[in-house]
């Protein structure tokens, strides 16, 4: 099975980033020195992705700009010999090919895939959620896209979370389970209570999905928190006699469409970073020495104030 498009939704407002998104797109933040979708598209393209089909909303037009080809940009940065300062950046266009779709309507993560149901035929098609970023030796989308072709089904990607925080995913009732991290699915349920969560195994932004999931969106109706879903339209998947495989991929994952997230994923990639590494390690163990001074003081008051 080859899987060479990913459709990448990027149309949110990107409230939870306000005031900085207010002109910038979300997507466009810099996750340590690149913007935090060009993780994704470099995750897409080392997993054998060729065609992204990005579908944006208003004031995104700087994401499909910073993904083209612009020959006078990079004439500027020769003759300054400064051209290297754009790292795999320089050669994303040569390898891949972008496609913008606008989703007029905030209807949900549903919708905007079925949005671009035109850019894709009777193929596997993968969907890579931008807030969810990857850091481990092997891509998070290449994991999937290997069980999807052994299993020649949809595959899910999940990882455990703890059970007070299902009610933020799309969570997955186990079929049966074939290896500690390969589960075929019987049902899925976005945003459950924890009460009412099947299992504490979350979605976690990677899918490769068979070609009907656009039919299947098609006559999904509005779900959880008033949108049309996705885990909606995979149920549906399910439901038709389709079988639906949920892989527990390796690597952490961060939830950078947050400010806390994207700063804990900046300082672990840091770490990582040969540039960056040692200096952040300084830094990390000069606010280690202040919060043991800091906790010493505390604990000083709490004893003299307990006399
Ligand atoms: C979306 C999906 C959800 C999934 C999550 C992963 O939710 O609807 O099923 O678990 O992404 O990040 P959102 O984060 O858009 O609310």
């Amino acid at each position: 099975m080859l899987v060479t498009k990913a459709i990448i939704p990027a149309a949110g407002l990107g409230t939870r980033f306000l005031p900085a998104t207010k002109a910038v797109p979300k997507e466009m933040i810099p996750l340590l020195d690149k913007p935090s979708i060009q993780y994704v598209v470099e995750e897409g393209i080392k997993s054998g992705v060729k065609n992204f089909i990005l579908v944006t909303g208003k004031n995104k037009g700087a994401i499909v700009d910073h993904f083209s080809m612009d020959s006078d940009f990079l004439a500027r940065l020769e003759t300054k010999n400064k051209a290297e300062l754009l790292g795999n950046l320089s050669k994303i266009p040569s390898i891949a090919h972008f496609m913008s779709i606008r989703q007029d309507e905030p209807l949900g993560l549903g919708h905007a895939i079925w949005t671009a149901r035109h850019a894709i035929g009777k193929e596997y098609v993968s969907i890579m959620l931008p807030d969810d970023i990857f850091i481990g030796p092997d891509p998070g989308l290449s994991q999937l896209i290997k069980i999807a072709a052994q299993e020649k089904c949809s595959v899910v990607a999940v990882q455990e979370v703890p059970k007070n925080q299902v009610s933020r995913y799309g969570v997955i009732d186990v079929k049966k389970q074939f290896s500690p991290n390969l589960f075929q699915v019987r049902d899925l349920v976005e945003k459950p209570s924890p009460e009412d969560a099947p299992s504490c195994l979350a979605i976690v932004g990677r899918y490769v999905l068979s070609p009907n999931i656009f039919e299947a969106l098609e006559s999904t109706s509005v779900g959880a928190i008033g949108e049309v879903q996705l885990t909606d339209g995979i149920q549906k998947l399910i439901f038709s006699g389709e079988k639906v495989f949920a892989y527990k991929v390796k690597g952490e994952r961060y939830d950078v469409g947050t400010p806390l997230g994207l700063l804990k994923a900046s300082v672990r990639l840091a770490l990582q970073n040969q540039k960056y590494s040692s200096a952040m390690l300084d830094f990390l163990s000069e606010l280690d020495r202040e919060m043991i001074v800091l906790q010493g003081k505390a604990a000083k008051q709490r004893f003299s104030s307990s006399l």
